[in-house]
């Protein structure tokens, strides 16, 4: 059965101090108090959510527009551009985009789409070490940079200016390991914003620049984008749905849960903390205890571990509300050698950890949605103990300019169905 990152990794310890030490003595102590009084987290009420958020072609478009193609974007960690002439593709954002690094080290998103007469430049997934880009149709050639440095046969072409003529740039911002694009050429990426001090002040003592990419799966999906989301917003599910995988490793039920803007953070119990808690305070990792589970808005999930760290991306297809591609990404810290049997073993684990994903809750989010479909339900019903659900769904309505959704007693929850 696979676990999670959890492992013997040679001398991680130091690498554990990543969250600030305060902050993960106060989230330890509330799971503590949770295994102990036998309680969990605890959003006040219940919500009603609309059953058709998840099918509604209208909002899908809608979402499309606002949260994707207008919106700044994670598209990965830094490590998965190691290096000078390192790229990777990216056609989840209604354009195809090129990303690289350059020469002196700098991140690039490039619009993939050769200047000449539009064919892609480059179609491999990722590469490294590439001096430049050549056009598969006429040769055309750029640097990593993105700029135009060689056109064939110019005697014939033509004499122009090729400064005009490099691949198109998008915003692009590469700060404390997360890479950010912004899909509209005029967009702007205020990461201070998006983020917020506090957010911004964690993630940079991950260091998660640190981090190398060792892999990763994709999954076409048939279930809203959001219900690929919300898989990851509650462990109720841990005890009944994982009980043979994540469960056997996990505390279902018990997990912390704080709220920085339209992002958040929940601490998953592991059952590490058992152990843990019978060890002197200075040992207490949170990365033990745990597994926090960070939501970037819109749609990025980011699961830093004691060996490594998982990013899953959700992306809606136009035009179909019932479908999505999720990807998902592996990166260890950079104590784990390249090429030894201990990342090998990670990379098991962690293609482990991803087929959970598909097998089990994206089987149940694939169920949902044909609920969803057919329409039977007016709404599904979020408990107090699935507070970032509550959060989730709340701030896309509100960056939507719909109304967010508002907490119900549980004891009016059937009058209140009853009544709609
Ligand atoms: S379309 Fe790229 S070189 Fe002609
Ligand atoms: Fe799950």
């Amino acid at each position: 059965m696979p676990t999670l990152m959890r492992s013997t990794a040679p001398s991680t310890k130091e690498k554990l101090v990543d969250m600030q030490i305060k902050t993960q003595i106060k989230l330890i102590k509330q799971l503590e108090t949770h295994l102990d009084a036998g309680t969990n987290v605890d959003a006040g009420g219940l919500m009603l959510n609309p059953a058709n958020v998840y099918a509604d072609p209208d909002l899908a478009e809608h979402e499309w527009n606002e949260f994707f193609l207008q919106h700044p974007q994670v598209v990965g960690l830094s490590g998965e551009l190691a290096g000078p002439g390192s790229f990777m593709t990216i056609d989840d954002l209604g354009k195809p985009i090129l990303a690289t690094r350059d020469s002196e080290g700098t991140f690039h998103a490039l619009v993939n789409s050769c200047r000449h007469r539009g064919a892609l430049v480059e179609t491999r997934e990722r590469g490294e070490e590439a001096k430049s880009f050549s056009c598969p149709f006429h040769n055309w050639t750029y640097a990593p940079d993105g700029s135009l440095i060689g056109l064939t046969k110019s005697s014939h072409y033509g004499q122009v200016d090729t400064s005009c003529l490099g691949l198109i740039e998008l915003p692009s911002v590469e700060r404390d390991g997360l890479l950010w694009i912004h899909p509209d050429p005029e967009g702007l990426i205020d990461v201070d914003a998006l983020l917020g001090d506090e957010l911004t002040a964690e993630f940079a003592n991950w260091n998660l620049d640190e981090l190398r990419y060792i892999g990763g799966d994709t999954y076409d999906v048939k279930c809203n984008w959001k219900l690929a989301m919300d898989t990851f917003g509650e462990t109720y599910h841990f005890p009944v749905l994982h009980s043979e995988t994540l469960g056997l490793s996990f505390h279902g039920n018990v997990q912390c849960y704080d709220t920085f803007g339209r992002n958040h953070r929940m601490l998953l119990c592991q059952r590490a903390i058992d152990e843990m808690l019978k060890q002197p305070q200075n040992e207490w990792r949170v990365t033990t205890a745990g597994l926090p589970v960070y939501w970037i808005f819109p749609n990025i999930i980011l699961m830093p571990a004691d060996s490594g760290c998982y990013l899953v991306g959700a992306y809606p297809i136009p035009g179909e509300p019932n479908r999505h591609i999720s990807r998902i990404s592996f990166y260890v810290w950079p104590n784990v050698e390249a090429g030894s049997d201990f990342e090998r073993g990670l990379r098991d684990v962690a293609e482990g950890f991803a087929e959970i994903v598909r097998d089990e809750d994206y089987v149940q989010a694939a169920s949902q949605q044909r609920s969803a479909d057919h329409g039977s339900l007016e709404y599904v019903v979020f408990g107090r103990n699935e507070p970032a659900l509550h959060h989730y769904h709340s701030t896309y309505r509100k960056a939507l300019g719909m109304p967010p959704l508002e907490l119900v007693d549980a004891e009016e929850v059937p009058a209140s169905l009853n009544g709609r």
